[in-house]
């Protein structure tokens, strides 16, 4: 049986404070929690919306150490920005705040200290890498080095960016400080484990069998977790920047950033209530949803659930809606390539449309895969559906009422059939769109507000009332009345969409009532009611507008282009007897098979002209197995073998890479001899 509750504990993932806030981050996270809250809101349930910075971690001090400035200096400049610019564009935060307040430094040093006292975690003294010209341990980001996975450079002590994979700073080939460059030495620390496994058995029941209604996507990522087998996560860092760990003999350790940044939720709810806080954390009868990305699945369903549950007086999470992730023009978003568009700048150069870009992100949601951005199609979206379906609707519905009726609602008489059919779409939409929004469906939701808009659009043009002024006033009376209570509904529908547009219409409606339970009625304006003048509620954007836009996308491509041929420029000449030293000839790909418990690397069988041979290759994330049998490739045949997973692997096939990370295997153009070389 389903359970119910009082109130929803609605959290939205804290953003790091060391850059502005994308397309990708409002898409993935913050326009849904809104629309989420919004709803809610509308509906007049208990509800809470906690947002804030993250303002821990080692990305942070190292930007500072570049920039010569503070910490500090860093996360007051961005904090601000973000918060401000989440502001304008109406995420309706009831609370953001930051994880270098003192309510939080106290809250998560109190909530570590409880673990601790309790025997929560485990002590451990270890070898980790350390800098001698520093005088530094290196944690996390510190360390740089080749990945184990995908053997690209630049990979970091906790993660290659290239190819996904988490890492440990051991696991990294040829370590290198990321302060001094130096080869790092090994250097005996203590830190505070939380022993995931053993929670585990408890995980598996909760998630695997009690949360079946999780996002597919969520609940795989949860399952592969589970079914690795779960480890004990340090929880504390060598570092000085952070919450200092609360007990003795632990001078120049901090809290690990992911132990404190989910704490923040409800430090943030401690600092809104500081005498209500417990009720929305604690109590049963309270649900608690976190809207996230899929890179912090592991953390707010796995290891955040393992404290609160270690703490033993908290609530666990209802669900965690995440998204997959949104592209720009085909590529990824990245904030070091500055391949995004900034919210603080689409608000500079967008003013006044807040709406439409909160659109077009949940027209393209990327709900259950990743989704592309374009502003080609932002345009359309909003010249054809915005413009031309709502807009066009409402003023229409406002235009002729302040012409014939002098902006007063008139009367309606008797209802046609088809007037009857029209009314009967609008008596759905509340169950409709309840049905979506609750099980966090937001794209499919706003799809279906837009089609109530189409309807009566259509419900115009079909009875084209400004024909019938002549001759029926009675009648033109009744379709402005019904298009007027359609255009009512539609504000209240799309308030949680479009939440500017909505207190526009409204207050061109002089609306009183507002609330989701009225949706469907057919009354809320009363005949004789006095409007207000009418005015266009989205306008069209022109091509040069976009333009503009485009040329700055393709301004910024050009420039890492340039840096990425800096970066790597062509590397010294070699004599033409070296190149002969390496053999690459082409091969037939006979059969291609993932490589089980690994997302990254294909098994190849190649005939090569001779016998049968055997490559992995790290392209799993770039094809399907499928699509590459029967095709020819291009791979170095006297490369000395080498084990990847327990599989001897004879040659390495060639890829282009592209400035995403994207790899793209090399083919002849025409078919060639497998065991031919290419010269
Ligand atoms: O991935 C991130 O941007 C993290 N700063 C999210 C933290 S969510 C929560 F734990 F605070
Ligand atoms: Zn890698």
């Amino acid at each position: 049986m389903e359970k119910k509750f009082k109130r929803t504990t609605v959290t939205s993932a804290l953003p790091y404070a060391n850059g502005p806030v994308h397309i990708g981050h409002l898409a993935g996270v913050y326009v849904p929690a809104d629309i989420y809250v919004r709803y809610l809101k509308l509906k007049n349930e208990e509800v809470l919306f906690i947002g804030g910075s993250d303002e821990h971690g080692v990305p942070i001090t190292i930007r500072a150490k570049k920039e010569g400035v503070t910490p500090q200096d860093i996360v007051n400049r961005y904090h601000t920005l973000i918060k401000d610019s989440f502001e304008e564009f109406g995420i309706s935060f009831d609370i953001y705040s930051r994880t270098t307040s003192e309510t939080h430094h106290k809250l998560a040093s109190d909530f570590f200290r409880t673990l601790y006292d309790k025997g929560a975690f485990i002590e451990k003294s270890s070898e980790q890498y350390y800098d001698d010209e520093a005088g530094q341990f290196l944690a996390d980001r510190y360390i740089t080095g080749e990945c184990p996975h995908c053997h690209s450079e630049g990979a970091y002590g906790d993660q290659c960016e290239k190819c996904g994979t988490s890492l440990s700073p051991t696991d990294l080939i040829n370590p290198k400080s990321a302060i001094s460059g130096s080869v790092p030495v090994m250097k005996e620390t203590k830190h505070w484990y939380l022993p995931l496994d053993q929670h585990e058995e408890w995980l598996r029941k909760w998630i695997l069998e009690d949360h079946k209604e999780w996002r597919p996507n969520v609940y795989g990522q949860c399952k592969s977790w589970l079914d690795m087998g779960l480890q004990p996560r340090a929880v504390s860092r060598d570092l000085d920047w952070g919450i200092p760990v609360p007990v003795e003999g632990a001078e120049g350790k901090v809290l690990y950033v992911w132990f404190d940044a989910p704490l923040g939720y409800v430090s943030n709810t401690k600092e809104l209530l500081p005498d209500t806080w417990e009720t929305w954390w604690k109590d049963p009868e309270s649900r608690l949803i976190h809207f996230i990305g899929k890179d912090n699945i592991v953390f707010h369903c796995i290891v955040f659930p393992a404290m609160l549950k270690a703490e033993e007086s908290y609530i666990l999470p209802e669900n965690v809606p995440s998204n997959e992730f949104l592209n720009l023009e085909g590529d990824k978003i990245s904030t070091s390539r500055n391949w995004a568009v900034w919210l603080h700048e689409y608000l500079e150069e967008f003013p006044g449309k807040q709406d439409v870009l909160r659109y077009v992100l949940t027209a393209n949601a990327p709900e259950t895969k990743d989704n592309d951005f374009t502003w080609k199609d932002f345009q359309a979206r909003n010249n054809s559906e915005l413009v031309a379906i709502y807009g066009n609707f409402v003023n229409r519905s406002l235009v002729l009422t302040a012409k014939y009726f002098d902006s007063k609602v008139p009367q309606a008489g008797e209802l046609t059939e088809y007037d009857k059919e029209v009314l009967a779409e609008f008596a759905q939409i509340k169950s409709e769109l309840e049905q979506l929004l609750d099980n966090f469906k937001f794209r499919d939701a706003q799809k279906e507000a837009m089609n109530l808009a189409r309807i009566g659009n259509k419900y115009l043009a079909d009875t084209e009332p400004w024909k019938l002024a002549k001759t029926d006033m009675e009648r033109v009376g009744t379709i402005l009345n019904i298009s007027l209570q359609l255009v009512a509904n539609l504000a209240i529908a799309f308030e949680p969409f479009l939440p500017f547009s909505s207190q526009k219409l409204r207050d061109m409606l002089n609306m009183d009532t507002f609330e989701w339970n009225s949706l469907g009625r057919t009354d809320l304006l009363q005949a004789g009611h006095q409007l207000g003048k009418p005015e266009l509620l989205f306008e069209k954007i022109e091509d040069p507008v976009i333009e503009e836009q485009i040329q700055k996308l393709l301004a910024t491509k050009k420039e890492n282009e340039e840096n990425n041929y800096k970066a790597n420029p062509v590397r010294e000449n070699i004599e033409f007897d070296d190149f002969l030293k390496l053999d690459i000839r082409v091969g037939t790909v006979l059969e291609c098979l993932k490589v089980p418990k690994t997302d990254k690397l294909l098994q190849f069988k190649i005939e090569d002209g001779l016998e049968t041979r055997t490559i992995v290759s790290g392209i799993a994330g770039y094809y399907q197995p499928e699509e590459l049998v029967g095709k020819q490739v291009c791979f170095i045949a006297n490369l000395a073998p080498r084990k990847l997973r327990g599989i001897v692997s004879e040659g390495m096939i060639l890829s282009a890479e592209n400035n995403d990370g994207t790899l793209s295997v090399i083919m002849p153009q025409k078919e060639v001899k497998p065991g031919n070389e290419v010269k």
